[in-house]
């Protein structure tokens, strides 16, 4: 493995949080950045890692962060030019973000939280605890506060390299069809980009193989990344980026009346919408739509507009198929209207098998579809960096290339992952990939479920047969 400094930095830097991703990530900061770890402190609501931060040298402090105590707590730890790196559950990004934005201090996070409770607070509207509402409180800081610190909201594996991604893909397929192409520089032109090959739809599509013993037992919920994490995007609406070429509106979708209207939500938790897609080594998979906000951002990047009006835009959304043991545990907590077990486990040291297989599958272009991403093994991953498994690492990965992308580039404001050059982001991310893979496909999600019809099924076919239920 290459230990290569990416950049030198002499500010502070805060973790907020340090759970799976925390831990993945602080090895592969301490090789590619070049800071002494005593500027380094570790702010978390358990002990889970003191053990790693401990491993190496990292101060670690257990204080909870709520509404009535984080600027008391961060007072005294950051000033101009310092780094907030927040990767915990519950401790609202929009807080952060402005907090940071008065004082100067870069920020990144990997989703946009809000505080807990704030999911489930029923006095809101469902829109405004969305990750659209969630992502519009963002964007408007942008309005006010236009010249600061480099904020990157987003930044992980997905939401973060997805974006990266799908621009990588649509150079790929652009290349492969026309031959040489130049590459685009700014929103408008990927626009135009995209629209130009006719992508109608880009799924995250993700299937994570890894499997664990002891694997889950009875009333726990297992998992490869935060059990709190997934569970709570989960139980909120299933959201997704809406293209201009839908005819059919969900019966139980809902349009915000505000903000960039590049996405809709459904009145359904996302752990209970179904969609298909597909990954190269598993081919056809059944996924959840799970809300996040590359659905949201991606579909708004690539949205053309002609006077005020979008004439293109593509649908997006995630199609996540999770490590199998984490498809029992959604399917046990859902027959419990979504009550969460009494245990949970994020795997780690006892997965002995399997791979992350994430990446954009994109739709709908002259050669149909085309996923470009990351295969990564569990054996790589542990070859690549301690404390980590296949999924952590992809996120750790976003996570650096992002952290680094803003020390390089200080004053650049609030960034989402699409307004950041994606060849500089890879270059940093790649080496703790895996393969990176883009793949042609011939599958649609029309292709095969033709034959649940009675006019299409083939009676000489014994397995059809047996499966067919007439429409
Ligand atoms: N973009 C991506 O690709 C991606 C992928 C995985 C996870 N994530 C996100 O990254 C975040 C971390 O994921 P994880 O798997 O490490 O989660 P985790 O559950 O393993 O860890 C969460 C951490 O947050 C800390 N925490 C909780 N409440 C806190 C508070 N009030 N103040 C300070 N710390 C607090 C916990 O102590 C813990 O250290 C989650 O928000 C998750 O949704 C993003």
């Amino acid at each position: 493995m290459d230990e290569k400094k990416h950049v030198k930095f002499s500010g502070r830097l805060v973790f907020i949080g340090f759970g799976s991703v925390g831990q993945g990530t602080l090895p592969l900061i301490l090789r590619h950045i070049d800071m002494p770890r005593e500027r380094i402190l570790i702010i978390t609501a358990d002990e889970r890692g003191r053990k790693e931060a401990a491993e190496y040298g990292v101060q670690y402090v257990v204080k909870p962060l709520r509404l009535d105590n984080y600027v008391k707590q961060l007072e005294p730890l950051l000033s101009q030019g310092d780094f907030l790196l927040n990767l915990s559950v519950d401790v609202s990004s929009a807080a952060l973000i402005e907090y940071c934005l008065r004082r100067g201090v870069m920020y990144l996070d990997t989703c946009i939280e809000p505080w807990h409770g704030m999911y489930t607070d029923g006095s809101l509207p469902p829109s405004r605890r969305s990750n659209y509402g969630l992502r519009e409180v963002v964007l408007a800081m942008r309005k006010k506060y236009p010249k600061g610190a480099t904020i990157i909201p987003t930044h992980g594996a997905n939401p973060g390299l997805i974006s990266h991604w799908v621009k990588r893909g649509m150079v790929n397929i652009a290349q492969d069809t026309w031959g040489d192409v130049k590459i685009p520089k700014n929103k408008k032109e990927w626009a135009r980009l995209a629209m130009k090959l006719g992508i109608k739809a880009i799924h995250c599509a993700e299937r994570d193989t890894q499997v664990a013993d002891p694997r889950k037992e009875r009333f726990e919920f297992a998992n490869t990344w935060s059990v709190d994490g997934f569970v709570s995007e989960g139980r909120q609406p299933s959201e997704l980026g809406w293209g201009t070429h839908e005819k059919h509106f969900p019966v139980d979708g809902h349009r915000h009346g505000y903000g960039c209207d590049s996405a809709i939500y459904l009145a359904r938790p996302g752990m209970s919408v179904r969609v298909r897609s597909w990954t190269p080594s598993e081919g056809p998979y059944q996924g959840f739509m799970i809300t996040h906000g590359e659905a949201i951002s991606i579909a708004d990047y690539l949205t053309v507009r002609e006077k005020g009006k979008a004439i293109y835009r593509p649908t997006c959304h995630y199609a996540y198929h999770p490590c199998d043991d984490a498809v029992l545990s959604n399917h046990e907590i859902a027959g419990k209207n979504w009550t969460l077990q009494p245990k949970w486990r994020i795997f780690m040291d006892e997965i002995f098998d399997g791979v992350d297989e994430l990446g954009a599958l994109l739709m709908g272009h002259p050669r149909n579809a085309y996923w470009f991403g990351s295969r990564l093994s569990i054996e790589q991953a542990r070859k690549l960096a301690p404390h980590n498994n296949a999924t952590s690492l992809q996120v750790a990965a976003g996570v650096l290339s992002g952290m680094v992308w803003a020390m390089e580039n200080p004053e650049a404001g609030i960034m989402e992952p699409d307004d950041l050059d994606y060849r500089r982001i890879l270059d940093i991310a790649d080496p703790y990939l895996g393969e990176i893979v883009g793949e042609y496909t011939d599958w649609t999600p029309l292709k095969d479920r033709g034959w649940l019809f009675e006019e299409d099924v083939d009676r000489s076919d014994p397995w059809q047969f047996k499966n067919i239920r007439v429409a």
